[in-house]
């Protein structure tokens, strides 16, 4: 089986069962979960721990655990309160089916299982207890208020004003990088690795991290919503603030490349097989969706 297919069986299998008087949040959750995406932050999980001599069936829940706090993220971020986007992964988005308020509790729910998963007895029976702690010390400080929430924050805040590309910096490396940079070190820390390749993971995961952004505002001018599966032009319709209205697009693929040759510089701490894990950063940097 391919890391996608393992992917996207564990995360279905976690999706809470039985439910009656709730079953629109579990359709909810399972619509947004089941919708497809790159699956980019659970690869990132699997092939770190595989490198550091992991095993995937110990890494799955970490894996994830991540993508359920993802996939929560863009279920709020596509709210009318926040960017308004009615197009996720080639669907309506969840709120435009399900309604505001289900989408909300949508999100919160699935933020809540990616932390119940990550300590349920099986999870912990296949990795050390001190690794899962961390693992879960980890996604939680990078999913809050100084990681990906708080990032959000900023974006909202950077609405209708010319940020300087410090803020913007500050904002992608939070919002976007703090979850890409937690798979790559969760990955590292549920096989055991050392805090030399936990560091190098972290340095490679705050690069591609910001870099992805990066990507993403580029790809928000040049697609199209089909290409895309989500609403071009959201950016400049919301008056954002970012590194393409700043620097011009040139300039923004030439800092996405500078960004991707230091990531790949910190894979040289690894002694293992690094191959796939350069060929993901490269792809990323060139991707067209
Ligand atoms: C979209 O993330 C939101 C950003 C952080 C830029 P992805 O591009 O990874 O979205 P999916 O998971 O593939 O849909
Ligand atoms: C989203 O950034 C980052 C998070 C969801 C945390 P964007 O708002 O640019 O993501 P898209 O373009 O809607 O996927
Ligand atoms: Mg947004
Ligand atoms: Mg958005
Ligand atoms: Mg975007």
């Amino acid at each position: 089986m391919n890391d996608i297919n393992l992917i996207e069986n564990a995360l279905y299998s976690y999706i809470p069962k039985g439910l009656k008087s709730e079953k629109n949040l579990i359709k909810s959750i399972q619509y947004s979960l089941k919708a497809g995406g790159k699956r980019i932050r659970p690869r990132l999980v699997l092939e770190f721990s595989k490198l550091c001599g992991g095993d995937d069936s110990s890494a799955l829940p970490f894996a994830c655990a991540v993508e359920m706090i993802h996939t929560y993220s863009l279920i709020h971020d596509d709210l009318p309160c926040m960017d308004n986007d009615d197009m996720r992964r080639g669907k309506p988005s969840n709120h435009i089916v399900f309604g505001e308020d289900i989408a909300l509790l949508a999100g919160d729910a699935l933020q809540s299982l990616a932390f119940d998963v990550m300590s349920q007895s099986l999870t912990v029976k296949n990795i050390k207890a001190e690794a899962c702690v961390k693992c879960i010390n980890i996604l939680s400080s990078y999913c809050g208020a100084v990681g990906m929430v708080g990032g959000q924050v900023i974006d909202l805040e950077n609405e209708n004003k010319q940020a300087d590309l410090a803020s913007v910096t500050e904002c992608n490396r939070k919002k976007t990088g703090a979850l890409i940079k937690a798979s790559c070190e969760m990955g590292c820390v549920c096989a055991g690795a050392d805090d030399k390749k936990i560091l190098a993971a972290r340095k490679f995961g705050e690069n591609i991290g910001i870099a992805f952004q990066i990507v993403d505002d580029i790809l928000d001018v040049t697609s199209s919503d089909e290409e895309l599966g989500k609403p071009v032009g959201s950016d400049v319709g919301n008056n954002k603030s970012t590194y393409v209205s700043l620097l011009g697009i040139d300039e923004c693929k030439k800092r996405v490349d500078k960004l991707t040759d230091e990531a790949l510089e910190a894979l040289n701490c690894f002694d293992g097989d690094t191959y796939s894990l350069r060929e993901l950063a490269l792809k990323l940097s060139s991707r067209n969706k």
